[in-house]
């Protein structure tokens, strides 16, 4: 028992407001595969911080159980590692609560998701827009994670996290964990195939690869991929002149393993008609397999039933010792 909880932590989770693209696969959960051995790793779908933005009932619940099936197909056992539905773990909405009061209105204000989101959902900056981050910090620190493996993005929340904890820390010792985040080295910010000055996303469909496409489409977006009009026309990494080119770079490295200069040396004199497609290629053979088991596992509504059941009871029991603690320390009257 003692043994067990010594054991480092991880812990991420993704919103089910679109498919799971190869942003959320290249940024995040490539790095959540084959952890189980060495983290208690919890994943999740954060469909509470969905609703920040209006969603259509019925496809935020097929979308949430397509994430889970996708999670497991993306190699993430059940078993191994404690899959579940954020909503279905009451002490993240409990927690959130709490550290929203200890999040100052100035730290919110500066959050880049924030200030992107409500630019584009002009007409619904609502409250939970604003102090989602206090939200995210209560999934984190619910968890005890060592670390939050998350693309580029999400940076600054556990930033903000860490913020946290140090206030909450400073004032009633030491109860949550110092989380750090955990971004790879390649495909921490992919950017859009149709538009790489801006992060890879589910609002730019065309330039978005997502993980249940069929091979023919995801070739299409490759051959059509933005590109650079540099007279050269080589590929070589330099993201401020050659964006396309570098991206394209970036996520071809980030699915092969190969770093920049094995791939400059292998498409060497070939010019990008020959590259955007070996890219194309490259991201169908990883994602098929994906894809195909996923497939599988959605037919199987009991099996995902039984996952995320038993991934709320597992959740709930750490969650539920973490906010008692809390509630404790700020002085709440034990029930
Ligand atoms: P979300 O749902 O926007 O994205 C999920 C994960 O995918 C990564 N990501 C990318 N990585 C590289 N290139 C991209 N173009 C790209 N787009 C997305 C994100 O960095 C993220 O890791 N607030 C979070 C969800 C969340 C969470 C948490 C994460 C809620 N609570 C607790 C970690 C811990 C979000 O909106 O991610």
């Amino acid at each position: 028992m003692e043994a067990q909880a010594k054991r480092k932590v991880m812990l991420s989770g993704i919103q089910p407001s679109g498919d799971l693209h190869l942003g959320n696969y290249l940024g995040a959960i490539q790095n959540w595969r084959d952890r189980a051995e060495e983290f208690d790793c919890y994943y999740f779908m954060a469909d509470l911080h969905t609703i920040t933005v209006r969603q259509t009932p019925a496809d935020l619940r097929r979308r949430t159980l397509e994430q889970l099936a996708q999670y497991i197909a993306c190699g993430l056992d059940p078993e191994r590692n404690t899959l579940f539905i954020q909503s279905h773990v009451p002490q993240h909405a409990q927690l959130g609560w709490v550290l929203n009061c200890f999040t100052m209105f100035g730290e919110l204000s500066r959050m880049t998701q924030f200030k992107d989101k409500s630019a584009k959902h002009g007409d619904n900056v609502n409250g939970g827009l604003f102090t989602y981050p206090a939200l995210m910090a209560a999934d984190i620190l619910l968890y005890q994670p060592d670390y939050v493996p998350v693309g580029e993005d999400q940076k600054q929340h556990v930033e903000l996290t860490r913020n946290i904890v140090q206030r909450f820390n400073g004032i009633y010792g030491e109860v949550f964990r110092m989380p750090e985040p955990y971004i790879p080295k390649a495909g921490a910010r992919i950017m859009g195939l149709t538009a790489p000055d801006s992060k890879m996303s589910k609002s730019a469909p065309e330039g978005c690869v997502f993980l249940m496409e069929r091979p023919e489409d995801i070739q299409r977006k490759f051959k059509r991929a933005v590109t650079d009009s540099d007279t050269e026309r080589c590929v070589r990494y330099d993201p401020a002149a050659k964006p396309g080119v570098s991206n394209l770079m970036n996520i071809y490295s980030a699915v092969t393993g190969k770093d920049y200069a094995q791939i400059e040396r292998e498409f060497d004199g070939q010019g990008y008609g020959a590259f955007k497609p070996a890219v194309g290629d490259a991201v169908i053979e990883a994602l098929r397999p994906i894809r195909e088991e996923a497939e599988r596992i959605l037919k199987d509504k009991a099996y995902l039933e039984q996952v995320y059941r038993t991934g709320a009871q597992r959740a709930g029991y750490v969650a539920d010792k973490t906010l008692c603690k809390v509630y404790r320390k700020v002085g709440f009257v034990a029930l």
